[in-house]
């Protein structure tokens, strides 16, 4: 099938409730506990969620986290997305940018990216390749890719589950990949992010990029979306890849969105990390960010919203996001997102158990998640 016809599969597939994790990770999160002030110290009205982000003011920390582009069909989408960014002055991802490359750089392909940028003019626009793309493109053709949409950063994502069980997928995910990446990562002069797409990075994957000179991740987390039951379901009935995709997502295969987080901070305390993957409300967001992200991305239900309830209904999702990010900030005393990085954490036994496990010190964790990076 080809990448374009695909992304329109994958888009209707995702609006599907059954694609996501089970409760959204609800366990976890109600296990990363933020503090309560009945005497917050702060007025609502002074509450600040400016930040910056790859040389850019945004008036909040959140990404819209990749999704489409690559077919005449879904311009308009990427046209709203675009909207909101501008509007809100949030950040912006474009889907992958292969369907450019199988098009053989067709204008009308080019232009449902391209319009990201001509109405996102002063927010950053990232662009986006899957790492097994570095098996069959120069580092040109790669340069050419980025000109085109004039994108901030580049994301490469790294999706081992969702290959595995797509029907078409990629199986060759050997250490070449890295060597490749790292000679991309010396010739580009703009920033690259090393994403997943939702079943999480680990700390061995962070120490790796981390070790080639990656400054940026987004942990894409297994709370939100889930690729591998998306994919078993493009699978024929009866098939064996549709089964043992099927079994994965039952047993809720990946890293949790907040433990993913933790991981990564814990390895890479220097550098910009974006939680996404299941930050479906602001009040997760705020404990994300408490926990030691510096932005946060969402996907899925901005895309719901839109394509059921229009641009209003996309608009008034990302308002009530952002009212609940700044009343939970209220409630803990932070005026902005610095003082809510170093606002009081607790975690639940299942937290810690599991990166204790890892070789992670909870206390140790919290202190250096304190004082790592956030503008
Ligand atoms: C419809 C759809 C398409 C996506 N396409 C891409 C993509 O092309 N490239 C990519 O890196 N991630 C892609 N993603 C993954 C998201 O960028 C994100 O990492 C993941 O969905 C977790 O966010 P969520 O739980 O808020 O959906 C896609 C997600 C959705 C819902």
């Amino acid at each position: 099938m080809d990448n374009a016809k695909r992304k329109i599969e994958h888009i209707e597939l995702c609006l599907r409730n059954d694609v996501v994790f089970e409760n959204n990770c609800e366990d976890y999160f109600e296990e990363i506990i933020l503090i309560h002030q009945a005497l917050p110290g702060i007025n609502y009205s002074d509450i600040d969620l400016t930040t910056r982000f790859l040389g850019c003011d945004l008036r909040a920390p959140i990404l819209i986290e990749a999704m489409t582009g690559g077919h005449p069909k879904l311009k308009n989408i990427n046209e709203n997305l675009a909207k909101l960014a501008e509007e809100f002055k949030i950040a912006i991802g474009l889907g992958s940018q292969k369907p450019i490359v199988k098009s053989n750089f067709d204008p009308e392909v080019i232009e449902t990216y391209k319009v990201v940028r001509s109405i996102a003019q002063s927010v950053p626009v990232i662009g986006n390749i899957g790492i097994t793309l570095l098996h069959e493109l120069e580092i040109n053709s790669i340069m050419k890719l980025l000109e085109l949409v004039e994108v901030d950063a580049l994301a490469i994502h790294l999706n081992p589950a969702q290959e595995i069980i797509q029907p078409e997928g990629d199986h060759n995910f050997g250490n070449i990949l890295l060597n490749k990446f790292s000679d991309l990562i010396k010739e580009l002069k703009i920033p690259i992010i090393v994403k997943e797409v939702g079943h999480g990075l680990s700390m061995e994957v962070v120490k790796s990029f981390r070790a080639i000179g990656v400054k940026f991740f987004d942990v894409a987390g297994a709370c939100g979306t889930n690729w591998i039951k998306v994919e078993a379901l493009r699978n024929p009935e009866n098939s064996v890849k549709r089964d043992v995709g099927l079994l994965l997502s039952k047993m809720k295969w990946g890293i949790p969105t907040p433990i993913s987080l933790i991981e990564s901070r814990w390895i890479a305390p220097d550098a910009y990390i974006v939680a996404s993957g299941g930050v479906w409300n602001g009040i997760y967001a705020a404990k994300l960010i408490a926990l030691g992200s510096d932005l946060v991305g969402v996907a899925r239900p901005i895309l719901k919203t839109l394509i059921e309830h229009g641009y209003s209904g996309a608009r008034k999702y990302v308002e009530k996001y952002l009212e609940e990010l700044k009343t939970t900030m209220f409630l803990t005393g932070a005026s902005t997102l610095r003082e809510l990085r170093v606002k009081p954490v607790i975690l639940g036994p299942n937290i810690r158990y599991y990166i204790e496990s890892r070789g992670i010190s909870v206390r140790e964790y919290l202190d250096k998640s304190r004082c790592a990076h956030i503008d």
